[in-house]
């Protein structure tokens, strides 16, 4: 019996793909299909795909053509299985031409005329539509999100607001966008959705002003620094038929939310406690991270990624919260806080800091063991599972791509097309920081 292996991420099953896999079940007897699981297709920097797993599957499994069907979880995994069920020939279409000659050592290698003119890329397009992404602000975070969005399909970049004209030209020069605007009128009628990266005092109007254009909004984190505001935001959101998704990258990586899944699957047992620290120092007291009108500090600029991680382990009913700063004597900020929050019985801590340093990881600790995610935990992709007996430690690795900003877009633009939020964080969860940080600014 001559057997066939081909593999692919079969999203939107097309008469491409169907060409593929009749061609490649000719070539023998027996045709094995591998499709790509989502972790692999997430560490390869493939983000776009639309269709989960099962469903790739299923559609796969409908054509009639599989008589296996296995799953790519890593890369080299071609190899074992081609050892594995000796297969004989390996087929892929041609847009891979020469790619895996490597394979040749093991079995024959064909490459199939690739099927022109479709492809899963373009279906997405076509269901979709592309969707105009207006930046508003022009600051660091703007700048390192437009090289990130090269990394996600379905979405174009093409213009910037900004108060400052000349701020705005250089911005759009460097960035090769089109247009820039000074009026945020003009400026959301070019555009489908925005994304915030002002500094946080301004998000809220810019926000509400592009909902009530009926924009989607991804909105740099915090997104608000009231409970209230952000409460209105959603509601309004929901009014107007758009996403709104407060962008903390942390939240939409894909170790992160394995670290959250696993940590939830009771294999520490019950989490007790979460300590988790991010300190950045910040020299320049001339920033707005030092502005105390302009709500700098260290709670404004760096709890929610502590907050994200505390609140979807623990939950947002937590019995008390209390705070503890050292402040900067001539601007007036706090330069370290302390988050210390009680549960009923279980305790979590947030340590931030933008004039101390301290070793950022991320401790959950249960009743049966403790996961550590070492520093910089929020660009979570390493993590271990640790026990009182260390031989039983677990270690786990996800790639985290470039700045990670193009997880939060991606997860945005899904939203989008499916029209409902991400799982990955709910409003409530985002109310709950925006309430935790409103409260830290009534103590000062
Ligand atoms: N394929 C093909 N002809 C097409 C599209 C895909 O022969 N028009 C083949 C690919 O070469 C591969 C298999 O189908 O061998 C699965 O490809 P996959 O990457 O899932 O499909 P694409 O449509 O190319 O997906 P994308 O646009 O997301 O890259």
């Amino acid at each position: 019996m001559k057997k066939v292996i081909t593999y692919g991420t079969f999203d939107i099953l097309h008469y491409g793909h169907l060409n593929l896999l009749k061609r490649a079940k000719e070539l023998g007897d027996y045709l094995i299909v591998g499709i790509t699981g989502e972790e692999y297709d997430y560490n390869r920097g493939k983000l776009n795909v639309t269709e989960p797993l099962v469903k790739r599957i299923e559609n796969v499994k409908k054509t009639g053509l599989a008589d296996k069907i296995i799953v790519e979880e890593y890369f080299g995994q071609k190899i074992a299985d081609i050892q594995k069920y000796e297969v004989d020939i390996f087929a892929i279409g041609s847009d891979w031409l020469g790619k895996f000659d490597y394979l040749k050592e093991y079995c024959e290698v064909v490459y199939l005329e690739r099927t022109k003119g479709i492809s899963s890329t373009d279906l997405r397009i076509y269901k979709n539509s592309i969707l105009n992404l207006g930046i508003v602000g022009n600051g660091r975070i703007a700048s390192r999100f437009i090289p990130e969005s090269k990394y996600v399909s379905g979405v174009n970049i093409d213009c910037v607001f900004g108060r400052n004209e000349e701020h705005i030209k250089n911005f759009s020069q460097k960035f090769e966008l089109n247009n820039y605007y000074t009026d945020y009128t003009k400026f959301l009628s070019q555009i489908d959705a925005v994304y915030i990266a002002t500094p946080h005092n301004t998000h809220y109007e810019y926000a509400k002003k592009a909902i009530l254009e009926n924009k989607h909004v991804l909105c740099e984190k915090p997104m608000v620094l009231e409970a209230k505001q952000a409460e209105e935001l959603f509601l309004l959101a929901k009014k107007h038929n758009v996403i709104l998704q407060e962008a903390i990258k942390t939240i939409y990586s894909p170790c992160f939310n394995k670290l959250i899944n696993i940590a939830k699957s009771g294999v520490i047992g019950n989490i007790k406690d979460v300590s988790a620290t991010f300190t950045k120092l910040v020299e320049n007291k001339n920033l707005r991270e030092f502005n105390k009108s302009m709500f700098g500090g260290s709670v404004t600029e760096l709890s929610t990624y502590p907050l994200c991680a505390i609140i979807k382990l623990m939950g947002t009913n937590y019995d008390n919260i209390s705070f503890s700063s050292i402040f900067d004597k001539e601007t007036g900020v706090d330069i370290f806080t302390k988050i210390n929050i009680e549960y009923p019985n279980a305790m979590a801590t947030a340590n931030i800091g933008i004039g101390v340093k301290k070793e950022g990881d991320l401790v959950i600790s249960g009743t049966k063991g403790y996961i550590y995610v070492p520093a910089p935990w929020w660009k979570t992709e390493y993590f271990e599972i640790r026990f009182e007996n260390l031989s039983q430690t677990q270690k786990f690795f996800i790639k985290y791509d470039g700045d990670g900003l193009r997880y939060e877009l991606a997860d945005f633009i899904k939203a989008i097309n499916a029209h409902k939020n991400s799982y990955k964080f709910k409003n409530e969860e985002s109310i709950c920081i925006a309430d935790i940080i409103e409260k830290f600014l009534l103590t000062l």
